[in-house]
């Protein structure tokens, strides 16, 4: 059960939250804004963290074919890659549209929009998933944030419980 959503979503989780780790960068829309005045995706989303998060999540795409002896799952995990990364984009695009500023928080949205992405983009290239446990992977993933933004707020790394 845990064991298939590891599998399938590791390369997607550590595409997503590597880019964390890189701090400022150049931004992926070079600062341009979008007709309505707003940013196009904001300084959140960086070339630099774009990059990190396409190398790590490939290589841990590329270690679990190798340990799995599975060539399938290394094409499934590039994928996941690129469905997390575009789908955290296109979420962030979205977020600017309706006047939400880099960072501002938007529930659900915010955590899942990786997942989905990724979910998508494995689908596009065949795979068939368990639908009851691909659900049950987007609660979990729901309630691991609201636990690390808890301990991150009492550890005093953040300033908000949320
Ligand atoms: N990040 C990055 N490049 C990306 C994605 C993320 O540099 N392609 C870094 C940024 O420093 C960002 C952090 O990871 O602030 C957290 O990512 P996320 O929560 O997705 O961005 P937000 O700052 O919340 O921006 P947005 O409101 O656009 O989602
Ligand atoms: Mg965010």
């Amino acid at each position: 059960m845990i064991t298939y959503l590891v599998m399938y979503y590791a390369p997607a989780m550590v595409a997503n939250a590597s880019p964390v780790f890189v701090g400022r960068g150049t931004p992926l829309d070079f600062g341009k804004r979008f007709w309505d005045g707003r940013r196009l995706l904001g300084d959140g989303k960086t070339w630099e963290g774009l990059m990190v998060g396409m190398l790590f999540g490939s290589t841990i795409a590329c270690a679990e074919s190798v340990l799995l002896d599975s060539p399938a799952l290394y094409v499934y995990g590039l994928m996941a890659v690129l469905g997390a990364l575009i789908g955290d984009i296109v979420s962030s695009f979205f977020k600017r549209r309706i006047g939400l500023e880099r960072g501002a928080p938007l529930p659900l949205v915010d955590q899942l929009d990786f997942y989905v992405g990724a979910t998508a983009f494995m689908i596009a290239v065949g795979w068939k998933p368990e639908w009851k446990l691909v659900a049950l992977g987007a609660i979990i993933i729901v309630i691991l944030h609201k636990l690390t933004n808890l301990i991150a707020y009492y550890l005093h790394l953040k300033d908000v419980p949320w």
